[in-house]
């Protein structure tokens, strides 16, 4: 099978790459190795040069030593050009610039392809919808991070006898706070007959989400009681350091390492094992949960992983950055990066047809099936007092907010931050005292999710995932909690939605 990766985008290791794409970037990547090798790095010097320069531009919300750099020397060794940021200040998100505006000003300024990492899950996938150039994520959030994923399989893959097939795999550290695990477990998926075993406290175990997703797709996951029974039972060994910058402050940092101590990697566990030690690094010098002289031992891989990004990233680009269309802005807004998929549609009732049951509106929005307790906010949020005509939280002995807001209308904007203060209202559309549309307002529940940011106006979107309804962006399982939405209703909802994350036209 001929593989083309011009000009695509890598955002996520699940939906964008497959088994073959991933061999195939390993052989590219190998290939570059071998120039390294042999002393020939020299003759790739000027493939990004002369009438055919490209420009890679970085934009690193977040800090990064090894993926900011492994881009700029692959990009550097390419002969092509780079240039970017590397923390917000100085630019203009410091005036409340939006990613999408940015991203388009990337492009004006005649970039060729972005590397992009961002605190917020999804941002990544938002800002290859928007770009007319390919976009690659360095790290979105808890959500992926598929280019240290490729460069960690590559490095098995050279290990291994070119094969990434009935693999066993120990993972240790932070399994639930990062998005390296994530998409590292999430590429192991693609490849047969893979065992994964790991040992952590509950706080740091592997979410559900992630497990769930990888047994489905034929991973064999086994929760282990210590380090020693994985360790001892492993070809490699994955540790990874505590995110603390991801865990919101819910435990403090001495707890967290006192919950790591039992984990940690020493000389001593390591001493009956044959498993190959890996980590995306950095180790957390204060934690260390990596022992540092395990750094000097004959099984760590750690800074030949570092290494093997940059033959990698040199592979990557290359196979992006083949394509030679000159691109200019779209002259509109495609619908599609306009209006999410997020409105469940109820059935209109005939006596609604008429009117809506408590006190009569002729135009107008009413919100209904708002959570008891949660009117007052959501007045002060919307700024409604002048407009709304009734709102009431007892409605026919029922605990539940209603509110009318007479001749006005809402935004998309105003949904969002209805549905962030009360889930999955009904929204119904009054026009001339009848109900036009009526509809379950959905928003994806991951706090750290992009579509949450209301400044952004990233449309909600779901995807069909084999029946399980999955955030576009940030990929996180979303079930439908509404009591007052028919089993009927759900399935024609789910059914409409889209099967996978497709580029979005
Ligand atoms: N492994 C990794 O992503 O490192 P940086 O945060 O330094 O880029």
């Amino acid at each position: 099978m001929e593989i083309n990766l011009a000009n695509t985008d890598i955002i996520s290791i699940l939906n964008d790459l497959d088994k073959e794409k991933i061999l195939y970037l390993c052989e590219r990547a190998e290939e570059m190795r071998d120039l390294e090798k042999d002393g020939k790095r020299w003759l790739l010097n000027n493939t990004f040069t002369g009438e055919n320069q490209k420009v890679l531009a970085y934009m690193f919300y977040e800090p990064s030593t090894r993926t900011r750099f492994r881009f700029d020397t692959a990009m550097r060794e390419l002969g092509g050009k780079r240039d970017g940021f590397t923390g917000t200040e100085g630019t203009s998100m410091t005036k409340k610039e939006t990613i999408r505006d940015t991203v388009k000003m990337m492009e004006a300024n005649h970039f060729d392809a972005i590397v992009m990492r961002h605190p917020k899950a999804g941002a990544l996938q938002w800002a290859a919808d928007v770009a007319d150039i390919p976009v690659i994520n360095a790290g979105d959030g808890k959500n992926e991070h598929p280019t240290q994923a490729l460069l960690d399989l590559f490095t098995i893959y050279i290990n291994n006898n070119k094969s990434l097939d009935g693999l066993r795999i120990g993972l240790g550290g932070d399994l639930s706070h990062g998005r390296t695990i994530r998409s590292l477990v999430f590429a192991l998926s693609h490849f047969d007959d893979v065992t994964i075993r790991w040992a952590a406290e509950d706080y740091l175990g592997l979410p559900e989400g992630i497990h769930e997703v990888a047994e489905r797709r034929g991973v064999k996951i086994i929760r282990e009681r210590s380090v020693e029974d994985v360790i001892n039972d492993c070809e490699y060994y994955y540790m990874t350091r505590p995110q603390f910058e991801k865990m919101g402050g819910e435990i403090s940092e001495s707890e967290i390492a006192g919950l790591l101590k039992r984990y940690r990697i020493t000389l001593e566990k390591i001493r009956k094992s044959k498993a190959r030690l890996m980590h995306p690094l950095p180790v957390n010098g204060e934690v260390a949960e990596i022992e540092f002289p395990v750094f000097f031992t004959k099984n760590q891989l750690f800074y030949q992983q570092a290494e093997n990004g940059i033959f990698l990233s040199k592979a990557l680009l290359f196979e992006i950055l083949s394509d030679e269309t000159y691109r200019i802005f779209r002259d509109r807004l495609p619908e599609s990066l306009l209006v999410g998929n997020n409105r469940l549609e109820r059935a209109i009732k005939n006596r609604e047809k008429e009117s809506l049951a408590i006190d009569v509106i002729q135009n107008g929005v009413v919100l209904d099936h708002l959570s008891y307790g949660t009117l007052d906010r959501i007045r002060s949020e919307l700024a409604l007092n002048e407009y709304s005509v009734f709102g009431g939280e007892i409605i026919n002995d029922e605990k539940k907010a209603i509110l009318k807001i007479k001749e006005g209308e809402l935004s998309e904007r105003d949904y969002k931050k209805i549905a962030m203060i009360s889930p999955e209202p009904t929204i119904n559309i009054i026009r001339e005292n009848k109900v036009k549309e009526k509809f379950v307002y959905l928003l994806c529940e991951n706090e750290n999710c992009i579509t949450r940011e209301i400044m952004e106006d990233v449309p909600p979107k779901f995807y069909n995932d084999d029946g399980v309804v999955r955030c576009r962006y940030c990929g996180q399982r979303y079930n439908i909690k509404s009591r007052k939405v028919s089993d009927e209703e759900k399935e024609i909802f789910v059914k409409s939605l889209p099967e996978k994350v497709e580029k979005l036209s």
